[in-house]
């Protein structure tokens, strides 16, 4: 099958059209704000703008493959988890293209498009999933019919508490990549609060902390200092799950996933436990159409797609609440 999916739950809109062998074509524009982080009106205005553009773009890139609107299946898009305003203006630009080109409509879940593009890109087959991204942070398994959430943050994403500290220290959005590049330059660990309640985590308070230890510190040492923290933290909540559920393969996805230390804090831990560890490349780690756009095809494929009416979206979309279709 051919599926066109369309991302656009936070900065990123963006569409593509894969097959079962590979992304076929990809266009993308991205909302970044003058000042500050996301704000929700101005990114789904931004989407609305800019849809019919990057899905034009997304049609003539596929067109020089071969391939014209009337090969394409099925329209997906992400239904949630996200900002509501955004979620809803990709939605209908979804259901126009869907009655345009009479296809069904896959309503795909955001957090679990990004393992399924990992198992897609990467020999990973069934891992204990990290997903950490700006507003999300999760530990993830597939479980007797679902993908379970084993662990996940109790306030903020990863991602936003990054973001957030490295505003108040006067760095410029996103902050996660300045954070990785000051941190470098720094051994020096200062005590900041490690939160890990059983198997869930909080960065709102180290966040803030680190801030605090601003008036003290240098920002080099500081951004070590959460850096360590943080990761330390992710990495327990994992290999507990990796000592749970008995799996043997780890995968890394969303955009804090670019960050080296962490990477290789997850390989040193998967080595130990004799674990193999899975990072697709960049494009298929951040938010991406390419993602929506294949668990729409495996989800088209099993017959899991939505009529018009039942085509609402959920800003609050969990990933367990999704009975897994598309496996065996
Ligand atoms: P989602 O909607 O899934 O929450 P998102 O909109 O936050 O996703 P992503 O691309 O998945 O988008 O992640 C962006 C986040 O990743 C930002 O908070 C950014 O600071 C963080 N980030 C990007 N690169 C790095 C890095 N090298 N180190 C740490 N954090 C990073
Ligand atoms: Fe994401």
């Amino acid at each position: 099958g051919t599926v066109l999916g369309i991302e656009g739950t936070a900065w990123n809109l963006s569409a593509a059209i894969v097959n079962e062998k590979d992304v076929i074509a990809e266009a993308t524009d991205i909302y970044s704000p003058a000042t500050g982080g996301i704000h929700p009106r101005e990114a789904a205005q931004h989407h609305a703008k800019y849809a019919s553009m990057v899905i034009r773009k997304v049609l003539e890139g596929a067109k020089e493959k071969g391939v014209s609107p009337s090969d394409i299946d099925a329209i997906a898009f992400s239904r949630g988890p996200g900002l509501g305003a955004c979620l809803r203006t990709v939605a209908t630009a979804a259901r126009t293209l869907a009655i345009t080109y009479d296809v069904p409509l896959v309503g795909v879940n955001h957090c679990l498009a990004h393992i399924e593009v990992g198992r897609w890109k990467t020999p990973a087959r069934d891992p204990v999933t990290l997903y950490v991204s700006g507003a999300n942070s999760q530990v993830l398994a597939y479980r007797m019919g679902r993908y379970r959430v084993f662990g996940e943050t109790l306030d903020i994403g990863l991602g936003n508490a990054f973001d957030k500290f490295a505003r108040s220290a006067g760095l410029t959005h996103p902050g996660g990549p300045k954070i990785e590049q000051l941190a470098k330059k720094s051994t020096n660990y200062i005590p900041l609060p490690y939160v890990v309640k059983g198997m869930d985590l909080s960065f709102s308070g180290l966040s803030t902390a680190a801030t605090e230890a601003l008036k003290s510190n240098s920002l080099e040492d500081v951004c070590y200092s959460l850096q360590e923290t943080a990761f330390a933290m992710i990495v327990e909540v994992t290999e507990r799950a990796l000592a749970h559920t008995g799996k043997s393969e780890v995968l890394l996805a969303g955009g804090v996933g670019a960050n080296m230390r962490l990477r290789e804090m997850l390989d040193i831990m998967c080595n130990d436990r004799r674990v193999s560890f899975h990072v697709p490349e960049k494009r298929f780690m951040g938010d991406n159409g390419a993602m929506i756009a294949y668990l729409g095809l495996l989800m088209y494929e099993a017959g899991d797609v939505l009529s018009i009416e039942n085509s609402h979206v959920n800003p609050n979309f969990r990933p367990d609440d999704v009975d897994v279709t598309w496996l065996e």
